[in-house]
């Protein structure tokens, strides 16, 4: 078929469906009624954090502890989730349910589907999730994500296939120095060099200001890297049997790094890659961008055991514990030779048969460029700085219906993990089922997928400082 023509760019605005949207997507009828309502609560607000030996941060968290509480429900559950915003001096938040194709109203990014959440009110999520998998869920406002305002999501499957005798759900963030005390100068200093796309609140996470006043805006420093919460100092200890086989569910939340991740002493067989199910393939080692999420099996052996999320590009790493016998923990420091092993990115994974998308010609191609200096604050899409004072003025348009392609081209030297909200793409021809993708320096990654959830969606880079900047786009049906 005859490709459309790319719509973004000049021209007046188009008719955009309202991000209210339909009551009910496919996914959710296909589920409907199947599940009991799941009540919750997550409350923002500040806390005094605990990263283990004795360090402790002054932050933001949902419930006072970073990672917050996991949510687990099961596919088909209606989830009733009251945020409450108890966040200091006028900040506004949400809840982003991430790589959930849920109602559009429901998806927590404001201004573009809902109003953002007012500094001592309330609102309520109400939504049935829809495919099984593991998720996590943050605020779609400024950097709060980096501030530690995120928990773990699993959507368990209610026939699932896969067997196992434990699970591990195992969160990555990178952590700035929580030095106390943030300069109100400092934050307007930079709210003014980044620009067009900035929020007004959640700005920066607390204690990046000593490194930023010092060198280029760009260059934020990450001292600690954590695993569940945790320095690897004090590592959080995952205690098991040897023989378990184990699903490990990883899900990095890193505002700023992506990273490499082995279990010492094992090889791991990874399952799913976002939630869908990928042909299970056996690694050393496994690269994951900032918002992506991997499901590894693992047999475990006898003794201590070290995983290792090693930042890409920057030396250090997290480390967490798994131990099944006798033995003294690694050093902090070590390094597992798994890391420099057979190493795998979504690119060379591929599909099971069942979500793999069927080969039909994609209706429609958007070409979505990204660029952006290295210490600027100027990262973009397709040359524009989404204005959060007017979101949609420049959106992707796509109609119901359509298969749409994206060609994410990366003229910049950063890596850019692309996020689409409320659907999930194909990589390439047969590659995974996938809701956020690394587009690497110089590269084009192009991803298929089928417009079947109308709304407005929002379309970014995960690293949080560069969507902060404007690296967003609005996804619109027509
Ligand atoms: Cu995890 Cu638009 O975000
Ligand atoms: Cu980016």
């Amino acid at each position: 078929g005859a490709l459309a023509a790319c719509a973004s760019g000049s021209g007046s605005a188009p008719t955009l469906v309202s991000p209210s949207g339909p009551a009910v997507t496919a996914a959710e009828k296909k589920r409907a009624g199947r599940g009991t309502v799941r009540n919750m609560n997550l409350t923002a607000a500040p806390a005094v954090l605990d990263l283990g030996g004795g360090l402790t941060a002054e932050s933001w968290a949902f419930s006072g502890q970073t990672p917050g509480g996991e949510i687990r429900v099961s596919a088909g559950d209606t989830l009733a989730a009251e945020l409450s915003n108890q966040l200091p001096d006028r900040t506004t938040t949400s809840l982003h349910w991430h790589g959930i194709a849920l109602r559009n109203d429901m998806d927590g990014a404001p201004p573009v589907t809902q109003p953002a959440v007012q500094a001592g009110s309330t609102f309520t999520y109400r939504f049935i999730t829809g495919t099984p998998g593991t998720y996590f869920v943050h605020p779609h406002i400024g950097v709060q994500l980096d501030r530690g305002l995120y928990a773990p999501l699993i959507v368990e499957d209610p026939d699932e296939p896969l067997s196992y005798d434990d699970e591990w759900v195992v969160v990555l963030d990178d952590w700035i120095d929580g030095v106390t005390g943030t300069p109100d100068e400092v934050y307007a200093e930079l709210r003014q060099g980044m620009g067009a796309g900035m929020h007004r609140d959640g700005l920066m996470p607390m204690g990046a200001t000593s490194d930023l006043l010092g060198g280029d805006a760009g260059d934020v420093k990450y001292p600690y890297h954590l695993v569940n919460g945790r320095i690897p100092a004090a590592p959080v200890v995952h205690r098991g049997r040897p023989g378990d086989r184990v699903r490990l569910r990883i899900i990095n939340a890193g505002g700023d790094t992506a990273y490499r991740v082995a279990l010492g002493g094992h090889r791991m067989t990874v399952t799913h890659t976002d939630g869908y199910p990928v042909e299970h393939r056996e690694v050393d080692a496994l690269l994951i961008g900032m918002g992506e999420r991997y499901d590894v099996l693992v047999t475990l052996g006898d003794g201590v055991f070290p995983l290792v999320s090693l930042a890409e590009g920057k030396g250090a790493a997290g480390m967490a514990l798994v131990r099944t016998g006798a033995g003294s923990a690694p050093s902090p420091s070590v390094r597992p030779k798994e890391l420099d092993g057979k190493i795998v990115t979504a690119a060379q994974l591929r599909a099971t048969d069942d979500v793999r998308l069927t080969s039909k010609k994609p209706d429609r191609v958007h070409r979505v460029e990204l660029t952006g200096g290295m210490h600027h604050y100027n990262w973009a899409i397709n040359g524009v700085r989404l204005d959060m004072s007017d979101p949609a003025a420049h959106p992707l348009i796509v109609e119901a219906g359509e298969r749409v392609q994206l060609d994410f081209v990366n003229r910049s030297t950063m890596w850019h993990p692309m996020h689409l909200h409320g659907h999930t793409y194909e990589l390439g021809a047969d590659g995974p089922r996938k809701d956020t993708a690394i587009v690497l320096p110089k590269k084009t990654l192009s991803v298929v997928f089928d417009a079947d959830n109308p709304g407005q969606w929002m379309l970014h880079c995960h690293n949080a400082y560069h969507a902060e900047a404007g690296m967003m786009a609005v996804l619109g049906y027509r």
